[in-house]
Order: structure tokens, then sequence, then C-alpha cells
């Protein structure tokens, strides 16, 4: 039986995955130094105990939150330490691209591998950084959650918006049985980016644009507003990771229908659960 440590930023998720793992869930204390620096403290007996340390690093804070969570479990010395990382912030580094810079995913995997048995992330920005852990590292594809999310929505046309997350588009789009494409994107300079739709008729058509990540809302917005100027009846947008910096949420609202991301990082559009797909991968990987 599991126990699983919840981060402060994954509690919802960590009560939905330990009801279909049947799991239990530690008792965490934190609190801040007068300094400001963080203090935690698990008060859950972790010894010989398969343990889960849940969290998304999205926020510098969850990352440091997280580390200290998961060097404390680590140090109840339990049977397994699984890092289980909804979110895995940073993954958008996941290379060099001017001198200078740090690789920061691999920052973070080597610190997180240093005291887990396994790495488990939900559709990590790029694959790339699963080859940073000699420890077992699973990168969890959600397609079909967001699929049945949108199975009585009549949707015509899945569209990603770049080439990119087409695979993810044709995945849902198989679900619900219609066509996928994708939208080519052409970097005219460091702050344009130029969309040329693919070829098909929007006109009266209820269109699904799926992404792995919504940050700043410039991607889908522009997006939805080429396929409503081409007549498309209703824009769905949906999302695995709903970041939403600069209040992004409220301006997409207003150019689509409906918005809907995961429970990855908890928001008011974390419409879909992840909890069913990383109990899959768990159980897999214990198979294995
Ligand atoms: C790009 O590679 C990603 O798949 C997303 O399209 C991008 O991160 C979305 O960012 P934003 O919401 O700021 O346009």
């Amino acid at each position: 039986m599991y126990i699983i440590v919840p981060s402060s930023s994954s509690m919802k998720l960590t009560s939905s995955l330990a009801s279909k793992l049947n799991a239990e869930i530690a008792n965490v204390t934190r609190k801040r130094f007068p300094d400001g620096e963080m203090y935690v403290r698990i008060e859950t007996d972790l010894k010989d105990r398969d343990v889960i340390v849940l969290g998304n690093t999205s926020h510098d804070s969850d990352l440091i939150e997280y580390l200290l969570l998961l060097n404390a479990a680590y140090e109840e010395k339990p049977a397994t330490l699984n890092a289980v990382i909804p979110y895995f912030g940073y993954a958008r580094q996941h290379m060099r691209y001017n001198p200078g810079e740090p690789v920061s995913s691999k920052v973070f995997t080597k610190a997180i591998e240093n005291f887990a048995d396994s790495i488990m992330a939900v559709e990590i920005h790029d694959e790339e950084t699963l080859k940073f852990s000699a420890k077992p590292f699973t990168n969890v594809k959600v397609y079909d959650s967001i699929a049945d999310y949108h199975k009585n929505h009549d949707i015509d046309y899945v569209i990603s918006p770049d080439d990119g997350g087409y695979e993810r588009a044709k995945s849902i789009a198989k679900y619900l049985k219609v066509d996928a494409y994708y939208i080519e994107k052409k970097r005219i300079d460091s702050r344009t980016v130029e969309m040329k739709m693919p070829d098909i008729d929007s006109r009266n058509r209820n269109i699904l644009i799926v992404d792995d990540m919504i940050s700043t809302g410039g991607t889908v917005i522009k997006a939805s507003r080429i396929l409503k100027d081409s007549g498309a009846k209703k824009i769905y947008v949906s999302a695995v990771h709903g970041v939403f910096s600069l209040n992004s949420a409220a301006n997409i609202m207003e150019n689509v229908d409906d918005l809907s991301v995961s429970d990855t990082i908890e928001t008011g559009y974390s419409r879909i659960t992840v909890s069913n797909d990383i109990k899959n991968a768990l159980e897999k990987k214990i198979k294995v």
C-alpha cells in the first residue's frame, strides 16, 4: 500500500489519487522561519513504506517545498521512494539556447534523482529531460482523459497549435472519431509568430484546440481568433497544464466557448483529472 506525501501545490490531486490507489496520505507540517525560509516535517512514519512524493514544481517555492519533502522522505529510509511530479517546471529550458545559459531541467532532474528511486512526470514539455536521469523516468500521457472530457461536445476537428503537438491531437481525435490537423507556426522575429491554418472548411464546425500547456495564452488565443474568423461555430480549448501567467485564463475565456485544463496544476479550470493516468502508470511500473 502506497503512502503519499503531498506537496501543498497538489493537495486535490493527492486526495483523488489516494482514493484511486487506496493509499494513505502522510501528515505534513509546513511553516516559515522568521527569515522567510521554508520548514517542512513529515509527521507520519515512512520507514520501509512505498512512498510517493506528489507535487508540481510550477513556482520556485513549489520546487523548494518539493525537494525538501523528497529529502525528508528519503531520510526516513522508505522501501521505495517515487517522485511523482504532475507538472515538471523548468522543462522548457532542456537545452542551452545561448552560451552562458543553464540546462535548467537537468539541474532539477539531478536534484530529484539524488533521493528518488524513480521519477514520473505528466506530459513533460520535452522528453529530452528524461535522458538526464539514470533512474527510471516515466512521462505519462493523458490524451484519453482529455478526449473523454470532450466526448459529448460534438467536436468536428481537433487542432494542435503547432506540429509538436500533432501526436496529441491525433490521439484525441482518434478517440473522438474525428480528424486532426495542426497549425504551421512561423517565427517572424522574437516577438511575432505567424500562423498558417490547415486547409479545412471550419464553417459551422465545433473545433477543439489542444496544447501541452497554456502560459500567456497567446498561442491559443491567436489560433481561436483565426478559426472564429474562418466561421467556426464553437471553439473548445484544452491543455494538459494550465500555467496561466499574466491572468491569461480570463483573456482566453473572452475568445473561446470552453476552457479546460487538467489538475497537474490546480486551477479554477482544472476540469480533467490525471489521477487515473498516474494510477495506471504506477501499476504498470510495478508489473515491469
Ligand atoms: C509551445 O511549444 C507550447 O506547446 C505551447 O504552445 C506554449 O508554451 C504556449 O505558450 P503561451 O500560452 O504563452 O502562448
